[in-house]
């Protein structure tokens, strides 16, 4: 009997001695600072549209008043600009600078 509790108060022993598996907090994950996203400027002048405005301001109003991009809707351009290409002898790579810089500005 006594042999019994014996046996028992040292199993409780080694129970309460036996390695206990630490559950170890889990360290919280560092939060990664938000990517600070530049605000999205507005879309600056592609370089085509600038050296076109450029073109255009020097050589389309020489005959006339300039005319601005937004007095006259795609389709108008279009055959306009062929007309205008040939009156002002601009090259065949200075006016798709010179389209790039209307279209980019026909009126809404
Ligand atoms: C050599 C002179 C001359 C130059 C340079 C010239 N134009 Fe003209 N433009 C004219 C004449 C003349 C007219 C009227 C007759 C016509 O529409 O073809 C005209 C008319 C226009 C019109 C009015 C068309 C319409 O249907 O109402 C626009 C827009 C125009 N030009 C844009 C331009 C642009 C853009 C350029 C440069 C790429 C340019 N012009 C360069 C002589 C010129």
């Amino acid at each position: 009997m006594r042999s019994r509790i014996l046996l028992a108060a040292s199993a409780a022993l080694l129970f309460s001695c036996s390695p206990k598996t630490v559950v170890q907090p889990t360290t919280p994950k560092t939060t990664e600072p938000p990517v600070t996203t530049v605000a999205e400027a507005p879309a600056p002048m592609s370089e085509n549209v600038m050296k076109g405005k450029d073109l255009y301001d020097g050589r389309c109003g020489k005959c006339h008043p300039l005319f601005k991009p937004s007095d006259h809707t795609a389709e108008q351009w279009e055959p306009i600009l062929k007309r205008m290409q040939k009156k002002a002898h601009i090259s065949d790579e200075d006016m798709v600078l010179v389209h790039d810089y209307v279209f980019a500005n026909l009126s809404q």
